[in-house]
């Protein structure tokens, strides 16, 4: 069975700002409604990537066996195929998740003009 995170950004510009919590319930739904075959996901809040203006943000990453999980707790964008998407809406996730479960890193790598007023 294959393992992903998926960690989506609560710091104040995409939790506050920017309504996460919204990205957060909607791949949950999603997940319930429709699990995911021989994957298991694993969905998670980040404090901050460093991104605030881009967000809401999500990072997407395997998690692969006997990694280090405290390291890659304080750094979970430099764990190998981590992708970090930006401008996150509810809708999006779900597709997200699908995209970089087909493509993988190499062509997941994107990101949305985003609105700055939402
Ligand atoms: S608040 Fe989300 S990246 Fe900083």
């Amino acid at each position: 069975m294959r393992r992903l995170q998926v960690l989506i950004c609560r710091g104040p510009e995409c939790g506050q700002k920017r309504r996460s919590a919204e990205v957060h319930a909607q791949l949950l739904r999603c997940l319930r409604e429709r699990p995911l075959e021989n994957v298991e996901v694993e969905l998670a809040w980040q404090s901050c990537f460093g991104h605030c203006t881009q967000g809401p943000n999500v990072l997407v990453r395997p998690v692969l066996p006997g990694e280090n999980s405290f390291r890659l707790s304080m750094m979970p964008a430099l764990a190998p195929g981590a992708v970090l998407y930006h401008g996150v809406r509810p809708l999006d996730v779900e597709r997200i998740v699908q995209d970089y479960l087909q493509r993988g890193r190499s062509s997941a790598e994107r990101t949305r003009n985003k609105d700055p007023e939402r």
